[in-house]
């Protein structure tokens, strides 16, 4: 037996990387998920069938959740159709980088767009869900770039910074409702995302992290299952998994 058997759980950006990790391992622990994906249905469709195979219940869902009403609908769809929604992670994330001189209004717009506007729309869409069971974890996939400077990264760092922020205040307002709303902050993780830095710069993240190596993805996985399962008393809070790079 799981130790979240029976809850309902929605994984934003959960077709890849992080976000696959993380549904997985909600499954594996008994939840009922429902991955979403914004474009690669091929890979969403594998995940769907990693979780078949654990025996649990997998919905897919397409949507932009850096576009409101693409949003709100998804939440809307999985509540009803799960009956009930218990765990928010909003993971969805990109990168348009950049350094300030060069970037565009348009890089600034679409990733403060998709990774912090994302998070409000998917959030402010599960509350009425949540509040009227009188149970929610929402968490937050930050990062390590939200709390350091990261070259190229000025709309990144502003949205996960801004992440950590909307956090703490989503806390504050939702906690007499029963819902708890928490940030995770990986550091540097081998996913898509960070195959696409440049090989040289890679080496030089790798030679300043304590533990010698890049995070594993279901290394993510395990503090969401953790705070899901665990976090009862936990609310408005980081945690950091980035093998001591920042501390
Ligand atoms: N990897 C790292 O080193 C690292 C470090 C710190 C924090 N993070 C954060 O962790 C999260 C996951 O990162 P990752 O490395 O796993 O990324 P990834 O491998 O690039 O995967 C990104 C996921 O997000 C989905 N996605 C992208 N834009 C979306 C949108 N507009 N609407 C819905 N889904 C969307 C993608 O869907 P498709 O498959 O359909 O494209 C995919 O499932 C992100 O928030 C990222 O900022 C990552």
């Amino acid at each position: 037996m799981g130790r979240i058997e029976g809850k309902t759980a929605l994984v934003t950006g959960g077709s890849r990387g992080i976000g696959r990790a993380i549904a997985v391992e909600l499954a594996r622990e008994g939840a009922r998920v429902a991955v979403n994906y914004a474009s690669n249905e091929a890979k969403a469709q594998e995940v769907a069938e990693e979780i078949s195979a654990l025996g649990e219940k997998c919905l897919l869902v397409q949507a932009n959740v850096g576009k409101a009403n693409e949003a709100r609908a998804m939440v809307d769809k999985v509540a009803n159709e799960f009956g009930h929604l218990d765990v928010l992670v909003n993971n969805a994330g990109i990168t348009r980088d950049s350094m300030l001189p060069k970037m565009t209004d348009e890089q600034w717009v679409e990733v403060i767009q998709t990774n912090l506007g994302g998070c409000f729309f998917c959030t402010s869409a599960a509350i009425p869900f949540m509040s009227n069971q009188s149970f929610g974890r929402i968490i937050n996939i930050s990062s390590m770039n939200g709390q350091v400077p990261a070259m190229g990264q000025a709309n990144y760092s502003a949205s996960k910074g801004g992440i950590i922020a909307f956090t703490r205040t989503a806390a504050a307002e939702l906690v007499r409702s029963g819902i708890t709303v928490n940030t995770i902050a990986p550091g540097y993780t081998d996913t898509d995302m960070f195959a696409a830095v440049p090989d040289v710069i890679q080496a030089q993240i790798k030679s300043k992290i304590p533990m010698g190596r890049y995070g594993h993805p279901e290394e993510i996985a395990k503090a969401v299952v953790f705070l899901v399962a665990d976090g009862d008393y936990i609310t408005g809070q980081q945690i950091n998994v980035n093998g001591g790079a920042f501390m």
